[in-house]
């Protein structure tokens, strides 16, 4: 059995769940804003998905090094051209994703500024991100179409991975599966 390394395997689940995450309490925290709900439960949530958010960044800086340098597992001989095309090109949107929406996310909050996360503990600002209100709303709009987006393409994902364990049968689900 070709898995991809260890590192790659537990960065991938550990980003996993944290999108898994990201994705219903941003969409509760923003239906709270709009409902103009601003106590507590809204502040937390904001400051959960921002300390998340943050988070997949510096995974993801990890993630991209990780890939770098090891390679990934070759596909069996008879796992079909067209599927492999659309395999490694759905797993390079998926970087592209998870690199820019944090990164629109990061740049929003430092651009409204909405930087705290919890009493006392902010984030940094996003160099060169000037502070302007209008800025920030066009990217918060930006990130939420894109993270929708990125929340979409994650169901396909897991619908095809799904496919590959208990129709195929094929261990394709297994490389990035835990085990020896
Ligand atoms: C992979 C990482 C991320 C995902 C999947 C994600 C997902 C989402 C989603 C689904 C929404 C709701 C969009 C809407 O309903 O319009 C949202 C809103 C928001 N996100 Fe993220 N997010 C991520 C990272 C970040 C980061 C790093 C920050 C800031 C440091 C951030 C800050 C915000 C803010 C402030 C909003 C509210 C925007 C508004 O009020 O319109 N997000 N995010």
């Amino acid at each position: 059995m070709t898995r991809y390394s260890l590192n790659r395997r537990r960065i991938h689940w550990l980003i996993a769940g944290c999108v898994l995450a990201l994705v219903p309490v941003g969409l509760w925290m923003v239906a709270r804003g709009e409902a103009n709900l601003w106590d507590t439960l809204t502040n937390t949530l904001y400051g959960i998905h921002k300390a998340t958010g943050f988070t997949v960044l510096l995974l993801m800086a990890l993630r991209i090094a990780f890939k770098l340098r090891s390679a990934d597992p070759a596909y069996p001989a008879d796992f079909p051209k067209m599927q492999r095309i659309a395999a490694k090109s759905l797993h390079h949107l998926f970087y592209v994703l998870l690199v820019t929406v944090p990164l629109l996310g990061w740049a929003g909050v430092t651009a409204f500024p909405a930087l705290i996360v919890f009493p006392g503990l902010d984030l940094p600002p996003m160099p060169f991100v000037p502070v302007d209100e209008a800025l920030a709303l066009r990217l918060f709009q930006i990130h939420g179409a894109l993270a929708i987006s990125l929340a979409l393409l994650v169901l396909g994902h897991v619908g095809g991975a799904l496919w590959h364990l208990v129709i195929r049968k094929d261990g394709m689900f297994q490389r990035m599966w835990f085990g020896d």
